[in-house]
């Protein structure tokens, strides 16, 4: 019988086999035995879009679970009502609530909550941990809350918990471990408005793509158990063109098994599963992402794509000015359109000061579906 497609191409979804990451999961355990020894010391996670963010955090909680400490698991989705600090420290309660004590319904914690009713989020939330850690039968309790770029900059709920975390009650009395996820640009933005944030949330982990040795074992892993291997040559194709990003090597890979369960995979069939993985990256992200840039911006980001390689402001003015010879494109503005278009995250930048795309399947998804170059 067929077995059913393996790989989990779904933000969120947990992968069949896990790689790589090992360094992160080594850094967690130290993060847990200095947290149980001195005193906790809350992790940052900060990942770009489909880089592994829930999937590493989800095998976190299963260390922490298998050392004896309960967890709590809180995605945060976007909260822009006035009062989102409440709403959102209100929901983060209640997730430690289901999380955390053995048995809530039990001791009727869920009236601890209503208890607290009228007080300010800052107060009410100090005294929930204190409340809360009396019923939690362990030496350390973790609480998981991904998505944080999702929060409104100016909604306060990191700083509230920056303030309620490093309060005497709160240290002295009580051992949460809290860890955060994040885009970086997202968490950025956190730092650049409330300074010691960035002080407080010191321990980080950047999660990069993963490298072809880990993507190659993924693969392989993944396959076990069904009847489809990939060939060295596949493996590697796969890698070229995802560059080891979690997400885009599961969407390429199921779209490969889907193919490979009717032929062997030719160079037209690899074709096809990319530019079908591209099609569906667009309507998930890339579609989007290319939306957000202006008319003039998307002329600068025209000449990344065709030079794809990085490039330098003098690079593209020169291009500008001797290849294109647009008549009254402002050349001028060229500097600013970079930044724009790199404060919408279509765009970063090296520390050589070049510019280039965020991804090489963002620019092949430009070249192929937005500037119509064909393949
Ligand atoms: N270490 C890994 N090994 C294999 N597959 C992985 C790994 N990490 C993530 N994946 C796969 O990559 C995809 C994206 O993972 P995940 O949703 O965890 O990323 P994320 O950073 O949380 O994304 P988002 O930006 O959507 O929140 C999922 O399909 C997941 O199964
Ligand atoms: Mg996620």
């Amino acid at each position: 019988m067929i077995k059913p497609n393996p790989f989990t191409p779904q933000s969120g979804w947990e992968p069949r086999f896990f790689g790589g990451r090992e360094e992160e999961l080594n850094f967690f355990e130290k993060v847990l035995s200095q947290s149980i020894r001195d005193q906790a010391n809350h992790v940052v996670i900060l990942g770009e879009w489909g880089t592994g963010k829930t999937s590493l955090s989800k095998q976190l909680k299963k260390i922490a679970q298998s050392q004896g400490y309960p967890t709590a698991f809180c995605p945060l989705s976007n909260i822009s009502s006035k009062s989102a600090l409440k709403d959102t420290i209100n929901l983060i309660a209640q997730e430690m609530l289901l999380g955390l004590p053995k048995d809530s319904t039990a001791i009727g914690m869920e009236n601890i909550l209503n208890e607290l009713g009228k007080l300010q989020p800052q107060v009410k939330f100090t005294k929930f941990l204190v409340n809360l850690w009396q019923v939690i039968e362990a030496k350390m309790a973790v609480v998981f809350i991904d998505d944080v770029q999702n929060l409104d900059i100016n909604s306060g709920v990191i700083d509230t918990l920056r303030s309620v975390l490093s309060r005497d009650e709160v240290i002295k009395s009580t051992n949460y471990l809290f860890v955060l996820l994040s885009t970086p640009r997202g968490w950025q933005d956190f730092i650049d408005k409330h300074n010691p944030v960035g002080r407080f949330f010191r321990k980080r982990i950047y999660l990069e793509n993963l490298n072809q040795t880990e993507t190659s074992e993924i693969i392989d892993k993944t396959l076990n158990e069904t009847e489809i291997s990939f060939g060295e040559n596949i493996k590697k194709d796969v890698y070229d063109n995802t560059k080891g990003h979690p997400y885009e090597l599961q969407l390429l890979c199921s779209n490969l098994y889907d193919d490979q369960l009717q032929d062997t995979i030719t160079n037209e069939i690899f074709n096809k599963a990319l530019k079908n993985t591209l099609r569906e990256l667009g309507k998930d992200y890339f579609e989007a992402l290319y939306r957000r840039a202006s008319d003039r911006e998307k002329e600068v980001l025209s000449i990344l794509v065709e030079k794809n390689k990085p490039l330098s402001i003098s690079d593209i003015r020169s291009i500008m000015i001797i290849e294109k010879r647009k008549a009254g494109f402002p050349i001028a503005n060229i500097k600013n359109f970079l930044y724009r278009l790199y404060e919408k995250e279509i765009i970063k930048r090296r520390d050589t000061g070049e510019f280039e795309i965020i991804d090489p399947m963002f620019t092949k998804y430009l070249e192929i579906f937005e500037l119509k170059k064909g393949v």
